[in-house]
């Protein structure tokens, strides 16, 4: 089958080669969906003027160059090309779809995909901002899969640093046995709260836990054991998380910061070594071209600190390394905040000006918005702490049950269909916005079962499996002909047939949100397919046409929900 958007930008090329010269046979033709035809092609404008010639007439060459053509075209206003397909063609396009396996999408040249989320920090509470990089970048990771890339899922965990020497000595203060009982229950916090008041107040507390971060950094066996025991609670509470979200990150996906400290004397000395990195003010900097401060002055990316530490940069030059030398990455995307752009092209730029980062890969920051609460700040919980997620999560469930609760549903049945509401109006209110926007986070609105929301979505994919389950239908035997009579099926057959597309460009532009918006217009054709044209009342090849419609539609739907990593009950 044939993406409609796909077929026209090659036909338009190929009548801008024949009717302008071959060299406008890569040009953009500008194919956009349009209020007055199915697409239009705006090609003509920008051309025009390059030409010095009226767009209109450009157009009017274009058009003739369009005769042989699955339907009609014609110059509108100053040089528009108005497209309207064919009935016959849409038909037999989604004929096509529906024994097409893969549904339209179009795996290319496999690559080699890392991708680096989630990322939340083991001395801190795992913030929203950790549980947007989780939901998005999980959304990557099964979407390039899906198109036969090879994905590499990396969660670089902040578990390493000084803090560590104040969170093992707190750890010996009150035992193992509690520290790991208060870290897994994700009380991690209040221990590190309670560790800095120590540090701030008590000058032998300090003294130890200074002590402790040279043994953790020598690698002494005890000192590391004591951070295993630390890091493991840590991990479990974090894969509690994991699991309520029903995201695909395994601890084998762990690459923390630590991983990297093997390599990072070699990272400095390289740098050094090659001139790029120098000191100053005694600290080892790299001072990336076209990176100033506010006073004008170069901006430095420091690497070793003047007391002979490594930070956040080093460990990433590090990891940098890895991705492209060991992991073979051909693409490595970072879902991280926003607010660390600058951190990332400065080391971006310092790894390729130290030849790390050729230009056969792509290292991309992929930004993570703010999540904010009703008052337009960092999103906290009423006393100004940082929300706990799996209290969250807790209450999205709660809520999502509460919502069904006058539905007549068994015990059981009802908490199955609110845990995939619940996490599935989490997940998808991160989803639906673009990724590098803020957005205000509010239950009422995500647990909606109205709107481009998770519950929406549910909704309108159970409810096509209920025509099949009513109709007693195998949706799996369902195979046309498609035919297309009425203007309603005609408009969802020929959104169906975009499926392909928008998958490619959720993975090329890494942004979910295209497939969410896809989703809900299939969503919303679908609804008004439905209330024109009778399906289980139909007959004959009408009643044949408009189920193999349902099965398209399903199958877009539950395919794009399960890309995006929200759980679609089976009845609701
Ligand atoms: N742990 C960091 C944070 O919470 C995010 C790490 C992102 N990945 C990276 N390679 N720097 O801000």
């Amino acid at each position: 089958m044939t993406d409609p958007q796909i077929m026209l930008t090659e036909r338009v090329q190929q009548a801008l080669a024949a009717a302008f010269g071959p060299e406008h046979s890569d040009a953009d033709p500008l194919i956009r969906p349009s209020q007055f035809a199915d697409f239009q092609a705006n090609v003509a404008m920008s051309l025009g003027k390059r030409l010095r010639r009226a767009p209109r007439e450009v157009a009017t060459e274009l058009a003739a160059q369009l005769a042989d053509f699955p339907g009609t075209v014609e110059v509108s206003g100053p040089g528009f090309l108005n497209i309207t397909l064919d009935d016959s063609w849409i038909a037999a396009q989604a004929q096509a779809q529906l024994g097409d396996p893969l549904n339209g999408v179009v795996q290319g040249e496999p690559q080699r995909v890392v991708i680096d989320y989630s990322a939340p920090n083991a001395a801190k509470e795992m913030h929203v901002g950790h549980l947007r990089s989780t939901v998005v970048g999980d959304a990557l990771a099964r979407t390039h899969e899906h198109l036969g890339d090879t994905v590499i899922r990396q969660n670089h965990l902040g578990d390493w640093g000084t803090p560590f020497g104040m969170l093992v000595e707190h750890l010996v203060d009150i035992g193992e046995q509690a520290a790991v009982a208060q870290l897994e229950a994700g009380q991690g916090t209040a221990y590190y709260q309670a560790a800095r008041v120590k540090f701030d107040s008590d000058e032998t507390f300090k003294a130890r836990s200074r002590a402790r971060v040279t043994t953790l950094q020598s690698e002494d066996p005890e000192t590391i054991r004591l951070w295993h025991v630390f890091m493991n609670a840590t991990i479990a509470y974090f894969d509690k998380i994991y699991t309520q979200l029903q995201v695909t990150l395994t601890d084998a996906d762990i690459a923390g910061e630590s991983k990297y400290n093997p390599w990072l004397e070699q990272v400095c000395d390289d740098l050094e070594a090659a001139g790029i990195a120098v000191i100053s003010d005694g600290a080892l900097c790299v001072f990336p071209p076209g990176f100033t401060g506010s006073d004008d002055q170069p901006l430095p990316l420091i690497i070793r600190k003047s007391d002979g530490g490594y930070g956040y940069a080093t460990t990433d030059l590090a990891a940098i390394r890895y991705r492209v030398d060991e992991l073979k990455a051909d693409r490595s995307l970072y879902v991280v905040g926003a607010d660390q752009a600058l951190h990332f092209r400065m080391v971006f730029a310092a790894a390729k000006m130290a030849g790390w980062l050729p230009d056969s890969v792509s290292f991309e920051h992929v930004q993570i918005g703010m999540v904010q609460g009703k008052d337009g700040k960092r999103f906290k919980t009423r006393s100004g702490e940082s929300v706990k997620l799996s209290s969250l999560l807790d209450e999205a469930v709660e809520r999502a049950s509460a919502a069904i609760a006058d539905r007549g549903y068994s015990p059981e049945l009802q908490s199955e269909i609110a845990q995939a509401v619940g996490i599935g109006a989490v997940k998808y209110a991160d989803l639906s916005v673009s990724h590098d926007s803020e957005y205000i986070f509010d239950f009422d609105r995500m647990i909606a079962f109205t709107g481009n929301t998770g519950g929406y979505m549910q909704y309108a994919t159970a409810r096509i499996r209920s025509i099949f389950r009513n109709g007693g239908v195998d949706v799996d035997a369902v195979n046309g002909p498609v035919l297309l009579g009425e203007s309603a099926e005609r408009a969802l057959a020929l959104q169906l047939l975009g499926f392909g597309a928008v998958i490619s460009q959720v993975a090329e532009l890494s942004e979910p949100h295209r497939l969410c918006a896809f989703l809900y217009e299939t969503a919303s054709l679908f609804s008004t397919f439905y209330e024109e044209c009778p399906v289980l009342k139909s007959e004959g090849l009408i009643k044949a046409s408009r189920l193999a419609l349902c099965a398209l539609t399903l199958r877009t739907l539950e395919t794009g929900l399960s890309l995006l990593g929200v759980p679609v009950p089976e009845r609701m």
